[in-house]
């Protein structure tokens, strides 16, 4: 466990800590972090300590994610949190559907809009109040956010697809760019803010157990995302003694309080549970080198298990730039039907699996069992391919994928974008049976 140094300042590269879970120990005043107690009778500088759970007390060691932030002001220094406004944040949620489902990309709004403001929820496979399954929303934001915002309703996993995002959390900040992710636990305060103005992004929002680094079996020890490659910030504070709106995301529903103070005042921080982020350029792809090619989870960044061993609340599932050398095989992904629920989008390029209607930014929604695969046209490309390597390249396709049903919200099945002949891709498989009479 080290000190880190100071964090650059704004405008420079941030510094980070790395590595995956650690037990990261970060000032931003030298000596503002207690040594050998978290919480000593008195803290230097005259800081509060406070404990930020993400798990129970209880949960095994290596389950325990808990950070010792030493702030300005306790967060328990507030008034009473009021409804507000929630746009299209978690609005009610449509009958399920068997049916496959695609959107165009959602637009950017002209009028001013935060990322809070901007977040529209997709779907759900739990109502509101539930501790388990996945949220799916589109943020679509013009402006940084002068508030700040917090979920008490699960950890957030963030894909940005257009603009870059600079996010500022009591655990510090940490710039974020398309093809890159990041994860913000549950209950962390943060604001968003847009150096680049118009941005747009996915977000799982994820009730269940925290992300995390899938187990690797017989790939061994290295592969997939390593551990060093995952970056959490070193501790920064802001000390601004002015109004500001504190957002809450509770139960599905949203509240504010207005401070008179940043809550992001945490001046030193110790733990592992921190937000972080991942270039996903750092992921070393695994595939066949004979012939077919393996399952999708290959392609795992994260996962949030169940109790069944094996069984994800949600994995987190990317389709990154990768040599395809696999001899007389059907190369695109295989028509299947899963028994989970594959929630897919694409930051940038084309997905090898679709000719055309997956657009940047959009979005597709494949329930369980639903029949899929390759659209008529790629299909007929790849079964009369003279195989070769071949890269695919200058794309990143990712997918939400869960083991309950995510729920379609109205406003998804009734905004112009759901695409309604979605169907229609799989129109033209011809039958090229050959025998049989
Ligand atoms: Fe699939």
């Amino acid at each position: 466990m080290n000190i880190a140094p100071r964090p650059a300042e704004a405008g420079l590269e941030l510094a980070t800590l790395s590595g995956f879970g650690n037990e990261f120990a970060t000032e931003a005043l030298p000596g503002a972090l207690p040594e050998g107690r978290n919480s000593p009778q008195k803290v230097p500088y005259g800081l509060y300590a406070e404990q930020l759970s993400g798990t129970a007390f209880t949960m095994p060691r290596h389950e325990a994610r808990r950070s010792w932030l030493y702030r300005i002001r306790p967060s328990a220094g507030h008034g009473a949190f009021r409804r507000i406004d929630q746009g299209l944040l978690c609005g009610p949620l449509a009958e399920p559907t068997p049916n496959r489902l695609r959107w165009d990309p959602l637009p950017i709004p002209e009028a001013p809009t935060d990322f809070v403001a901007g977040l529209a929820t997709l779907g759900a496979n739990a109502p509101g109040e539930a501790l388990s399954g996945v949220t799916v929303h589109i943020y679509l934001a013009n402006r940084s956010m002068e508030r700040v915002f917090m979920d008490s309703d699960g950890e957030l996993l963030l894909v940005p697809q257009q603009g870059r995002l600079r996010l500022a959390t009591e655990c510090g900040r940490l710039d974020l760019r398309p093809g890159e992710i990041a994860v913000i636990p549950c209950g962390m305060k943060f604001r968003v803010e847009l150096p680049d103005g118009a941005a747009r992004g996915y977000v799982a929002e994820n009730h269940g157990a925290a992300l995390r680094l899938p187990e690797l079996g017989p790939i061994g020890a290295n592969g997939l995302a390593n551990p060093r490659d995952f970056l959490s910030p070193v501790a920064w504070y802001e000390e601004r003694d002015e109004p500001c709106e504190l957002v809450q995301k509770f139960q599905g529903t949203l509240w504010a309080t207005t401070l008179d103070h940043s809550p992001l005042d945490v001046v030193a921080w110790h733990g592992n549970n921190a937000p972080y982020k991942y270039d996903t350029t750092r992921f070393m792809a695994i595939g066949t080198v004979s012939f077919d090619h393996p399952d999708p989870s290959i392609f795992t960044v994260l996962t949030s298990p169940t109790t069944a061993p094996g069984l994800a609340n949600m994995d987190f599932v990317i389709f990154p730039p990768r040599w395809m050398v696999a001899e007389a095989t059907f190369r695109p992904p295989w028509f299947h039907r899963n028994v989970m629920n594959e929630c897919m989008g694409l930051v940038h390029g084309v997905y090898d699996a679709k000719a055309e209607g997956f657009l940047p930014g959009g979005v597709s929604l494949h329930p369980r069992m639903s029949g899929h695969g390759p659209d008529a046209a790629t299909t007929e490309k790849a079964i009369a391919a003279d195989l070769k390597p071949h890269k695919i390249d200058g794309t990143l396709a990712f997918m939400f994928e869960t083991s309950q049903v995510i729920r379609p919200t109205r406003f998804a099945m009734e905004c112009p974008q759901l695409q309604p002949g979605y169907d229609a891709c799989w129109d033209g498989l011809p039958k090229m049976f050959t025998g049989g009479r």
